[in-house]
Parts: structure tokens; C-alpha cells; sequence
């Protein structure tokens, strides 16, 4: 089995047919990268909370949730609550990253905490022990569709080097924008598992077979 997964972010979807989108690649996806934007953290707004709620219910495989909204500590239980697998936030926007954390895993999801391209790791590596994963954006979130960032590979390096010396861990070292077929190897070399990928599948005329694409590179990669 893949030691790698890939979480297709649906905000490049056709939202008119979220459901036939999801559908066309929920067999070959790990989990389904759900994007909440609120205009103010970031300078775009999605989904609100019914929507994600009816998607999180009635999707057919776990939905990763990535909150990119000012104040998540009142806020990210209840995606969890909802049923999310997983719930990330942003280091940059939490008041509270301990007691939103312990939230989180209190209503059952594992829990992510995100990190923009200007926050160091060094910021964050404090909080890995109670975390289940680490987001390292690969582009300024607010957007699908922009380049991949291949200078914040040392510090996917960093975080990669960090988890390893936890004792057991089963903590995932995500990283979110501009993976691509062309980019998603020089993370995997820097040591990501979890890789989030919105336009290079949804902009795919066949998306389920460009995570096949995206998996096998993965797995060659790792055998050269
Ligand atoms: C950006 C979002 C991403 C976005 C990725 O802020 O967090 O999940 O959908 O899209 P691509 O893969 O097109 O960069
Ligand atoms: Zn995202």
C-alpha cells in the first residue's frame, strides 16, 4: 500500500455539479480536500457551514477540511462534529492552537494545523506532539490554479526531519498548492505524504486517472 496520499481540493470544481465532480473521483482519491474561505483571512469566501455540512455528509469518501478563516477557535469543532475526518486551521489565525486542537480530536477528526509561506516552521514545531498533521503551503492560500512554490522545500525538510524524531507518529506533513504532475515529486523528496491537488485535477479531462498518474509517479519515485 501507498505510503503517499492525494486529496483532490474540490474549489476548482464545478460546483454546479459538485456531486458528479466528486463522484468522477472519489475511487482513486484518499480523501477530498474541502477549501473554507471567509474573505477576510484570505481574499476570497466559499462555502459556508451548510453548504460544507451537506458535503461532508453526503460525500462518499472523508473529507479533509482546510479552514482559512480568521477566528477557527470557536468554529472548528463543529466541521468535526459534522463529520470532517480532518480538520486543519491556520497557526496564523488560532488565538488558542491547543484548546482548538484538543476540540477538534474531542469530536472525533484528527487534526491539522497550517502554516502560510511567510510563517517559519519554527513557529509551529512546539504544537507537532498534539497535532495529527502538518499543512505547509506550497502557494499564498487564497487561490487555486497559482505556481508552485519549490522554496519552501527545505522547510517541508524541516517539518519531515521533525516528525521522524516523534516517537511512533502517525503525524502527516500535508503541503497545498500548485501540485502538479511536474511539482509533486520535489515534494514527496522533501518529505511530504499528503499532497492536496485542485486544478491539475479538476482541469484534467480525465481527473480520477491523473491521480493514478499522480500515485504512480509517487511510488516510481520512491523506488529510484
Ligand atoms: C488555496 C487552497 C488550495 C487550492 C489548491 O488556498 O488551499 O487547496 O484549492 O489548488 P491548486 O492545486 O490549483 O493550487
Ligand atoms: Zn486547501
Amino acid at each position: 500500500m501507498s505510503k503517499y496520499r492525494i486529496c483532490p481540493s474540490i474549489l476548482n470544481a464545478d460546483l454546479a455539479n459538485l456531486d458528479l465532480e466528486i463522484s468522477r473521483i472519489a475511487s482513486e482519491s484518499d480523501l477530498l480536500h474541502l477549501d473554507i474561505m471567509d474573505n477576510i483571512f484570505v481574499p476570497n469566501k466559499t462555502f459556508d457551514f451548510p453548504e460544507s455540512e451537506r458535503i461532508i455528509v453526503t460525500s462518499p469518501i472523508p473529507v479533509d477540511v482546510h479552514l482559512m478563516i480568521a477566528d477557527p477557535d470557536q468554529s472548528a469543532a463543529a466541521y468535526a462534529r459534522a463529520g470532517a475526518a480532518s480538520v486543519t486551521f491556520h497557526f496564523e489565525a488560532a488565538h488558542e492552537v491547543g484548546s482548538t486542537a484538543e476540540a477538534i480530536k474531542s469530536a472525533g477528526a484528527r487534526v491539522g494545523l497550517a502554516i502560510k509561506p511567510g510563517t517559519p516552521f519554527s513557529a509551529v514545531a512546539d504544537f507537532l506532539p498534539i497535532v495529527d498533521m502538518l499543512l505547509i503551503m506550497t502557494v499564498e492560500p487564497g487561490f487555486g490554479g497559482q505556481a508552485f512554490m519549490a522554496d519552501m522545500m527545505p522547510k517541508v525538510s524541516e517539518a519531515r526531519h521533525a516528525i521522524d524524531q516523534i516517537p511512533a507518529p502517525d503525524t502527516w506533513l500535508q503541503v497545498d498548492g500548485g501540485v502538479t504532475l511536474e511539482t509533486i515529486l520535489k515534494a514527496a523528496e522533501a518529505g511530504a505524504d499528503t499532497f492536496v491537488a485542485g486544478s491539475a485535477v479538476f482541469r484534467s479531462p480525465e481527473p480520477a486517472a491523473m491521480i493514478v498518474e499522480m500515485k504512480n509517479l509517487l511510488n516510481r519515485g520512491r523506488l529510484l
